[in-house]
């Protein structure tokens, strides 16, 4: 298997028994840049056992042991940054800074979930009998959280660290074990990330390895060498966190509908959907994107408006399900709004993410394709558009922008409307429509709520009364006032409506989804 990525099951670095690998394209080179090993059902089974007999110990464990190991994996998480940045960027063209960001923002959320789990879990109910009618204090009811069990953590591409800590470190505090299935583009950089929380059972001096391995799983191979295999001897971690990569086609189903399963914890597009229909009886925490609306009424602040859009719709190229997708401004304000972003657009930076370029190429040729048609479907129906660099004739056609390789050059869309596709769809590009002729903030939510998502939206207006009233009228699971649509702080509940997800996240959230309750009744002489 040289110059493929081991897997880690049962707390050891195994090459898969398919002896099959996948290529992950570095998007800017649209060159190979890893391989990664295409598990087999088996290797699911046994990833599955040794979760769960991990998680028979892992649960015993003290709680302020569990705080410490994730405190040593928070702290390996920022020794090792800058390695799994580098992984970040040549897997998924995110800047590197950017990308140094995510792994310092993961280690934080780690700390920080390790912390409020202390607060969280040491804390039970206690219920007298006899409020209720007929009863007296002959009885005592305890009521304790208790984990899940086997939690199916599955992140997605464009935070594929801190979409996977954000679902890891709750469970893990909470006392469950998890099975990781990366993204296949994003999968190194979540093999790197596995060996920090390995590293840190060694240092907690955890021992969860000390039953016999899973009989289904390869034996661990020792002297291994070079970039595949660099990750070294088991270190007490067990079955706790497993990964297990490959191809969504081949063993996608048969993780969610596994029987070892008990929660699935899931960022990523329609595939949630399908995943909700084959996971009955399986607590879910969902986000599927978003198409958040931006409403800017007549007495915004334009230049924080227009700020608020380049940051919502072109951070990462507008690949996060955050991104601002749609911008409804009243028309009074449209022209004025629509001239401040585009100066703004002209700015931004095309180019690599080495380089820490504004807009970087898309993670794939196939989003690059998408993105184009939904350009190309708007302009044919009469939209115009206006580009920054790389847009060669002002002319508002698509004949003056320029797409190379997986790298698409930002667009404002003026003037969408409901027939054209970039309406409804969400790009995860660099391309954000602005729709025309709408009267009122109140016109503009509707048209908001109307969408099949909810994730976010947000509103700028500069009366606190209007916030409120206009904020309680958008039916999405956050609006933003005065501020471009964001899931962080990472301990923000942050949840979505309709097609946009089930169940909330942030730290606080993600860590009583994965907890149950369990009581305990004394009945005394
Ligand atoms: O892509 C989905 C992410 O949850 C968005 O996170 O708002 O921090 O970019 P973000």
């Amino acid at each position: 298997d040289a110059g493929v990525y081991r897997v880690f099951i049962n707390g050891a670095w195994r090459p898969s028994s398919s002896q099959k690998s996948i290529p992950i394209q570095n998007p800017a080179e649209l060159a190979e840049c890893y391989r990664v090993a295409a598990c087999t059902k088996d290797e699911v089974d046994a990833a599955f056992a040794a979760a769960k007999r991990a998680q028979k110990k892992w649960c015993r464990t003290p709680l302020h042991l569990r705080a410490t190991f994730l405190h040593h994996a928070a702290r390996l998480l920022r020794e090792n940054a800058a390695t799994i940045a580098a992984c970040l960027t040549n897997e998924v063209a995110k800047g590197r800074k950017d990308s140094v960001k995510e792994v310092m923002r993961s280690a934080d959320l780690v700390d920080y979930c390790a912390e409020e789990g202390l607060r969280i879990l040491n804390q039970g109910q206690m219920f007298a009998p006899d409020s209720f009618p007929g009863e007296n204090r002959n009885k005592v009811c305890l009521s304790s959280r208790v984990p899940l069990g086997v939690v199916l953590a599955i992140p997605p591409f464009n935070y594929p660290v801190n979409l996977c800590v954000s679902k890891v470190a709750p469970a893990l505090i909470a006392g469950n074990a998890v099975v990781i299935k990366p993204p296949t583009q994003g999968a190194v950089s979540v093999l790197h990330m596995m060996q920090c929380f390995s590293l840190a059972a060694k240092a907690t001096g955890l021992q969860l390895d000390i039953d016999a391995g899973c009989a289904a799983a390869p034996a661990p191979e020792s002297g291994d060498s070079g970039v595949t295999a660099p990750f070294g001897a088991p270190t007490g971690i067990g079955g706790l966190i497993n990964v297990v990569t490959g191809r969504g086609g081949e063993i996608g189903d048969y993780m969610v509908e596994h029987p070892s399963v008990n929660c699935i914890s899931f960022t990523g597009g329609d595939t949630g959907l399908a995943i909700a229909k084959r996971a009955p009886m399986v607590p879910l925490q969902m986000e599927l994107g978003g198409k958040d609306a931006c409403v800017v009424c007549a007495d915004a602040d334009l230049d924080a408006a227009a700020s608020a859009i380049i940051k919502g719709g072109f951070s990462y190229s507008g690949q996060r399900c955050t991104a601002i997708k749609i911008v409804l401004p009243v028309d009074s304000v449209y022209d004025a709004l629509l001239a401040k972003v585009h100066d703004k657009v002209k700015k931004l930076k095309v180019g690599k993410p080495e380089d820490d370029a504004d807009i970087v190429p898309l993670v794939s040729s196939s989003s690059a394709d998408f993105v184009q048609g939904l350009v190309q479907d708007a302009v044919a129906q009469g939209a115009k558009l206006h580009g920054g660099e790389g847009y060669v004739s002002e002319d508002g056609t698509l004949g003056g922008w320029k797409r190379v390789g997986n790298l698409v050059y930002p667009l404002i869309v003026d003037g969408v409307t409901e027939s054209m596709k970039l309406y409804h769809e969400e790009p995860f590009g660099p391309v954000v429509p602005f729709v025309r002729g709408i009267a009122t903030p109140e016109e503009a939510i509707a048209i908001a709520n109307r969408s099949k998502y909810g994730l976010q939206g947000c509103l700028f207006t500069q009366n606190v009364d209007d916030a409120m009233r206009l904020s309680d009228m958008f039916e999405t699971g956050t609006v933003q006032v005065n501020g471009p649509p964001a899931r962080g702080p990472d301990h923000f509940p942050f949840q979505g409506v309709r097609d946009s997800g089930i169940g909330s996240q942030g730290i606080t959230n993600s860590i009583h989804m994965m907890i149950k309750t369990k009581t305990t009744v004394l009945n005394l002489k």
